[in-house]
């Protein structure tokens, strides 16, 4: 565990095993929110020393005193409280996350198995890509239980929902609510009913604005395309990579709800066990997060149109770790 201080207060440690974008973006918030002490890896040579150093270097600035570190020695994991996996590449313009299947997965067991070895008590959130698949080989590769390993993609695709339905309303974005479930790809499942601002059904405000049931609906229809294009839409203009600081946000608050053990429901890739009649796959659903990770999940009520959107999305989730599994992983 995390190291133990002179005053005996334990501070925890975050490890990090990718110093890409989205590492180097956790790291910074992790130390700005004082999470813990935070450990980058990457095999990288000098980087994640490099980045974590130009990190640390703005504690006087920004008044953080956790300590941020670079290694290329998995055995710098051990004792970490929470583990957030980066590990692998981004798409590029023209690809999708299942494109990455093939060379990611092969990092992520190796990630996996080092992280058994050195960190046995871990929670480890995956951000990696495929995500669904990335987290699945993930669980595997350690063994541990399924409420200590979960994926990020929820938290971000939801975020992205109720950032376009604030802009289409006009409406401070911290009141609106709009999940999304299923599986981190084209698939993913948007629960317009479910999306509110404070309460009220964005649905009932879409027709208010527009007087006109059919474009209401025209509307959110765009709001869910570009919700699930998302990703491919930052891609697309950045050319050289995928999102990162969202992405990087989306992981430190399932990080903070663990650490802080706060009970949090927030949209998260778990493993479902008889939830929406699937068992055994990893998807996203909502779940409560404190320091046992995945303490409850949390299943909503769907509607004969919703559930046939989620089924959907499982399938495309089946049909990578099949492709996965035909790799021999
Ligand atoms: C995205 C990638 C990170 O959704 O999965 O932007």
């Amino acid at each position: 565990m995390g190291e133990e201080q002179k005053s005996g207060i334990r501070v925890p440690k975050i490890a990090l095993v990718g110093g890409g974008q989205i590492g180097g973006v956790i790291a910074q918030l992790c130390a700005n929110r004082n999470l813990g002490d935070v450990v980058m890896f990457d095999v990288a040579p000098d980087m994640p020393q490099g980045k974590t150093l130009d990190i640390i270097e703005a504690s006087r600035v920004d008044n953080f005193s956790g300590k941020v570190t670079g290694t290329n020695d998995y055995k710098d994991l051990e004792g970490a409280d929470v583990i957030i996996v980066t590990a692998g590449v981004p798409r590029k313009p023209g690809m999708s996350r299942d494109d990455l299947l093939t060379i990611n997965a092969g990092i992520v067991k190796t990630v996996g198995e080092n992280i058994k070895q050195y960190a046995p008590n871990a929670i480890v959130i995956v951000v990696s890509n495929p995500l669904d698949a990335m987290v699945t080989l993930m669980q595997k590769a350690t063994g541990f239980p399924a409420s200590r390993v979960l994926g990020q993609a929820g938290v971000l695709d939801s975020s992205r929902f109720a950032t376009f339905i604030a802009w289409e309303l006009e409406v401070s974005v911290k009141d609106v609510n709009a999940p999304v479930l299923g599986g981190h790809g084209d698939t993913m499942v948007p629960l317009v009913r479910y999306a509110n601002v404070n309460g009220v059904p964005v649905m009932e405000q879409f027709e208010r604005k527009y007087k006109n049931a059919f474009k209401a609906k025209e509307v959110m229809d765009a709001i869910v395309a570009r919700t699930r294009d998302a990703g491919g839409e930052v891609v697309r203009l950045l050319k050289t990579g995928s999102a990162f600081y969202s992405p990087a946000s989306s992981a430190v608050q399932m990080a903070e709800a663990i650490l802080r053990d706060e009970k949090r429901v927030l949209p998260v890739c778990a493993k479902l066990n008889g939830e929406y009649g699937v068992s055994g796959y990893y998807v996203g659903i909502m779940a409560v997060l404190g320091k046992n990770g995945v303490e409850r999940i949390i299943e909503m009520q769907l509607n004969e149109e919703e559930q046939a959107m989620f089924t959907n999305s499982v399938n495309a989730v089946k049909k990578l770790v099949e492709d996965m599994q035909g790799l021999g992983l």
